[in-house]
């Protein structure tokens, strides 16, 4: 059965307690929009707070420490943000690549570690601009994908999501033709289907992200092989991430 289409606002590093009434706005509007897949990544320091504001929507994580537990002052595990309500970790995002030089080995690490405790992982990629302009993006992406993603994966469809986030689209306002959307889609389908074979990689929904919002959301999520949005600034508030929910529905 083909999953519903998946869109989830990342609120990066932005959120205090005034946004509870946002994601509460979201919460009860998505109640009508059954036909949409609608979850939220707050700040860690929101997470519990969301988990227990909102009964619809699902709410995930930015990110988690690989290890179990122990000496890592500030870091904050996988069955911590599961235990504060956490449904999923968005991985691999090219802030936390840049930010923090977090490597592919790292990244699968910390994506093994989700798994384990029971959360979905959505995975993120995508190539620089002068990647995209040497031509060689597609092959970058397949090639950061799967030294990313652990070898193996129970029941892949209801544990990973794939977002394609082009870096040079993230903020700024640009985006891809829907042609060069499709293409990579359909690689990063191929690679899903090489790694995990066709019965479980058929339905892995493979996310657009990258200046989404209410004005182009219909056209790029109507594109082939685009399961729905990673939503950055467009999720901040509720209209204009629910403008992008009512586009999917
Ligand atoms: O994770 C989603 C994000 O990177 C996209 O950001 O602001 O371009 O929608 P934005």
């Amino acid at each position: 059965m083909a999953e519903r289409p998946y869109i989830v606002g990342n609120w990066k590093m932005n959120g205090t307690r005034s946004m509870l009434a946002e994601a509460r706005a979201i919460d009860r509007s998505s109640q009508r929009l059954m036909k949409v897949e609608v979850a939220l990544a707050p700040p860690f320091t929101l997470l519990h707070a969301v988990h227990r504001e909102v009964e619809q929507i699902g709410v995930g994580a930015q990110d988690c420490h690989p290890g179990a537990d122990g000496a890592h002052t500030g870091d904050i595990s996988a069955s911590m943000v599961s235990d504060a309500g956490a449904k999923f970790v968005i991985l691999g995002h090219s802030e936390r690549r840049q930010d923090h030089g977090e490597t592919n080995t790292l990244i699968r690490e910390k994506a093994e570690a989700a798994l384990s405790a029971g959360m979905r992982v959505i995975m993120c990629c995508g190539e620089t601009e002068a990647v995209r302009d040497e031509g060689k993006a597609e092959s970058f992406v397949s090639r950061q994908l799967k030294a990313s993603l652990p070898e193996r994966i129970e029941s892949v469809t209801d544990s990973l999501t794939i977002a394609y986030e082009p870096i040079w689209a993230i903020g700024t306002g640009r985006t891809p033709t829907v042609e060069d959307i499709e293409a990579m889609h359909r690689t990063i389908r191929t690679l899903l289907v090489d790694l995990f074979g066709a019965e479980e990689a058929e339905e892995v929904r493979i996310l657009y992200g990258g200046s989404v919002n209410a004005e182009n959301a219909k056209e790029l999520l109507s594109a082939d092989e685009v399961g729905g949005a990673l939503v950055g600034g467009a999720s901040l508030t509720a209209e204009s991430f629910l403008g992008i929910v009512i586009a999917a529905a």
